[in-house]
């Protein structure tokens, strides 16, 4: 039987996976193909189930491990075209060397992925609402999943809270420990914020930057805008200006 040259065949596994799990974009190239196959082979998790969710730079899916647990995958794209936009959150940070990623748009999306992990990291152990980071490998992020028996919880966004207020300082605290363990989420709205049961979790860790990154206050004041703009539309009384100045 003639076979297809190497460049007209489909490459390795990723047609049939990207059909089942119905992808766009080019998610599944042969690298991360890679780590997702040396995950499967140690057991890590024994499925990628479903996307939970498609955005520009990554996919995040659902993966069943062993005795019923599940874990939260998440994939950082190679091929994105967003990623000039991020270069803010990351130069500045004493804890990650730009330049060595300057000029290769995949070492940067590696990059981009460590950060997330790290910030997960620090955040977890600083007792911040966060999923609990599990494994980390070139652009695959793998953390505790945040749902209710397999099914993700839902975001901020579109719940409807029965105590706004409540929630409110939940998220202050959270906050607050943020800032104590250094770091400051610079995406805080509430698209990064899930709901379980009626209490926080913060997602969405790659653009969080250190203390020391320069403008972290600037991105911290935005932060409490954000929050504030959300809670006031639900009667909650607050100040973004007073929270900065209760947080820096
Ligand atoms: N640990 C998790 N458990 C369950 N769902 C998650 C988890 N992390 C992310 N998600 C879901 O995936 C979506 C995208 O994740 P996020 O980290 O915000 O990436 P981005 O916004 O950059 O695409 C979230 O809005 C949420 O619905
Ligand atoms: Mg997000």
């Amino acid at each position: 039987m003639a076979t297809l040259s190497k460049r007209k065949r489909p490459s390795r596994e990723e047609k049939p996976f990207k059909e089942r799990l119905k992808i766009s974009g080019k998610v599944f190239d042969d690298h991360t193909l890679e780590v997702l196959v040396k995950y499967l082979n140690s057991a890590v998790f024994k499925s990628l189930d479903y996307p939970v969710s498609q955005g520009k730079e990554a996919v995040v899916f659902r993966a069943s491990g062993y005795r019923k647990t599940f874990i939260a995958v998440k994939i950082f794209k190679y091929e994105t075209t967003s990623f000039h936009k991020v270069m803010d959150y990351i130069q500045g940070d004493p804890r990650f060397n730009v330049d060595a990623v300057k000029n290769s748009k995949r070492e940067f999306v590696k990059l981009w992925a460590r950060k997330e992990y790290a910030n997960l990291q620090v955040s977890f152990k600083a007792g911040v609402s966060v999923p609990e980071p599990k494994h980390h490998r070139e652009n695959v992020v793998l953390m505790e999943f945040i749902g209710v028996d397999g099914v993700p919880c839902a975001l901020l966004e579109d719940v409807v809270l029965s105590n706004p207020k409540k929630f409110f300082n939940e998220v202050v605290e959270n906050m607050k420990l943020c800032v104590k363990a250094g770091l400051v989420h610079a995406d805080l709205s509430s698209f990064n914020i899930l709901v379980r049961d009626e209490k926080p979790v913060f997602i969405d860790w790659a653009q969080a930057v250190s203390l020391e990154h320069p403008r972290a206050r600037e991105f911290l004041e935005s932060d409490c805008w954000n929050v504030c703009k959300y809670f006031k539309k639900l009667g909650v009384k607050c100040d973004a200006k007073e929270l900065f100045d209760s947080l820096k």
